[in-house]
C-alpha cells in the first residue's frame, strides 16, 4: 500500500478487533468507512468477512477502495495479472506527465516517468470496466510510490534522487481478497457528509484528517495519475490547480468542530467507531462531547513510544486507573459509540490490542 499520512496500518488489529467485539454484542454485517484513504481498513474488514462500503472524496483513494474493497479476487486477479505483465513490458513514452513530474518537478526519474506514462496511456486505451481499471491503476500508483523521490508527501521532491527512484518501476498485482462472507463491497467518491447520509451500515467508521494539511495537496500526483486529466499546475511542487479549490472542512481548525458534529449526527448506523489522535485539531473533550449525543462512549487508546497515558490514564484489566499519567507523545484514540454500554474493551486490553480503556462516559440517552 502507498505511503500515507494518518494511515491506520498499526491500528488494524485494534480496529478489526473492535468491530468483531461489536459483532459479538449485536450482529454486524456491513461497515461503512467514510474516510478510506489507502483503503487498508476496509481491506482488513473485508478479510474478516464484513461487507464494506468505502468512501473518500479524492479520486485516487476511491480507486484504491474500488480495488481493495469492491473488486473480488475471483473476478479479476487472473486477467489483471496478465494485463500487468503486458504493461510492465511496454517501453517508455515521454509526454506531458514526464515533462511535468520528472523534468519541471522531479518526483520520478525520467525513465520511470516515461514508463508510467506509457502504462497509463495503455490502460486508457484498453478502457476496462471500473473494477479492473481500479486494480490496474492501484498497481500503477503503488509501483510509482515505490520509486518516488520524496519524503512521502508531494509537497516537495528531493533535491538529490532518492536511491529507490533509480530502480526500474515494477507493477505487481495488489492483494485482492475474495468476496466477503457478508456480501460485495463498494467504493464511493462522495463528501463524507453526503456519504454519511446515503450509506446504510451496521457500523460506521470515521477517520477524518487531523490537521490543516490537505490530502489532495499531499498526494496530488496520485490524483493526476488516476484522473489522467493533464491539469494546469502551479508552484515548484507542480500541484494541480484544483488543490486551491477542493478543500475539506476537516482540514480547517475553524470549521472542523461543526463539520464533525454534523457528520456524527448524519451517520445512518447505531454504532460508530471513530479514530482520532491527541495531536489533532479537535481535543479529546470536544470529541467526547459530540459523540455522547449518539450514545455511550468507550475510549480505547494506544500510545506510541514513551506514552504511558495522558488524557485518560492507564487502566489495568479491572478497569482501575494505575500509574501517573506520563507526558503524551502520539496517542491514537478509538472511540466506540453504542446505544448500550460496550463490553468488549476489557478483552481488547487483555489481548494487548490497546493499552487504555475508559468506559465511564454514559451517553446522553441515559439522562446524564
Ligand atoms: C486520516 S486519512 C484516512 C486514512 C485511512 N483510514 C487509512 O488507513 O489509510 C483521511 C482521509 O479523509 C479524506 N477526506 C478528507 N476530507 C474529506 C471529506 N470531506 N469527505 C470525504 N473524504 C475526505 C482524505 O482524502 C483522506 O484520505
Amino acid at each position: 500500500m502507498i505511503k500515507y499520512l494518518g494511515s491506520k496500518r498499526a491500528l488494524l488489529p485494534l480496529l478489526v478487533g473492535t468491530v468483531d467485539a461489536l459483532d459479538g454484542e449485536a450482529p454486524v454485517r456491513t461497515v461503512a468507512d467514510l474516510f478510506s484513504g489507502t483503503a487498508r481498513v476496509g481491506h482488513a474488514l473485508k478479510g474478516a468477512g464484513y461487507r464494506v462500503r468505502s468512501n473518500d472524496h479524492n479520486a485516487y483513494a476511491e480507486t484504491l477502495a474500488r480495488c481493495y474493497v469492491a473488486a473480488d479476487r475471483e473476478a479479476h486477479a487472473a486477467r489483471a495479472e496478465r494485463m500487468l505483465r503486458e504493461l510492465a513490458a511496454l517501453p517508455g513514452r515521454p509526454g506531458w506527465f514526464t515533462a511535468t513530474y520528472a523534468e519541471q518537478a522531479r518526483y520520478f526519474s525520467p525513465e520511470n516517468a516515461a514508463r508510467i506514462e506509457a502504462m497509463r496511456e495503455q490502460i486508457e486505451r484498453w478502457a476496462p470496466g471500473p473494477e479492473l481499471r481500479a486494480v490496474l491503476l492501484t498497481a500503477l500508483v503503488q509501483a510509482a510510490d515505490r520509486v518516488d523521490s520524496t519524503v512521502g508527501v508531494q509537497m516537495a521532491y528531493l533535491k538529490k534522487w532518492a536511491p529507490r527512484a533509480l530502480r526500474p518501476i515494477a507493477p505487481r498485482l495488489p492483494e485482492l481478497l475474495p468476496r466477503a462472507r457478508h456480501g460485495k463491497g463498494s467504493a464511493h467518491g462522495l463528501d463524507a457528509l453526503d456519504a454519511a447520509r446515503r450509506l446504510q451500515a451496521d457500523v460506521v467508521y470515521l477517520d477524518p484528517p487531523y490537521n490543516q494539511h490537505s490530502y489532495l495537496g499531499n498526494y496530488h500526483v496520485w490524483e493526476t495519475l488516476v484522473r489522467w486529466d493533464a491539469p494546469e499546475v502551479y508552484g515548484v511542487a507542480c500541484k494541480r490547480i484544483d488543490v486551491q479549490q477542493r478543500k475539506s472542512p476537516f482540514n480547517s481548525k475553524v470549521r472542523i468542530g461543526e463539520a464533525f458534529a454534523a457528520l456524527v449526527a448524519a451517520c445512518r448506523a447505531e454504532r460508530l467507531v471513530v479514530s482520532f489522535s491527541n495531536e489533532g485539531a479537535l481535543g479529546y473533550d470536544a470529541l467526547v462531547q459530540t459523540l455522547r449525543g449518539r450514545g455511550h462512549v468507550t475510549v480505547l487508546s494506544r500510545g506510541h513510544e514513551r506514552y504511558i497515558g495522558h488524557q485518560i490514564g492507564v487502566y489495568n484489566p479491572q478497569g482501575e486507573r494505575v500509574g501517573a499519567p506520563g507526558r503524551a507523545r502520539n496517542v491514537e484514540y478509538v472511540f466506540v459509540v453504542t446505544p448500550e454500554p460496550f463490553r468488549g474493551g476489557e478483552a481488547l486490553l487483555q489481548a494487548g490490542l490497546c493499552d487504555g480503556v475508559q468506559q465511564t462516559l454514559a451517553g446522553a440517552s441515559d439522562g446524564r
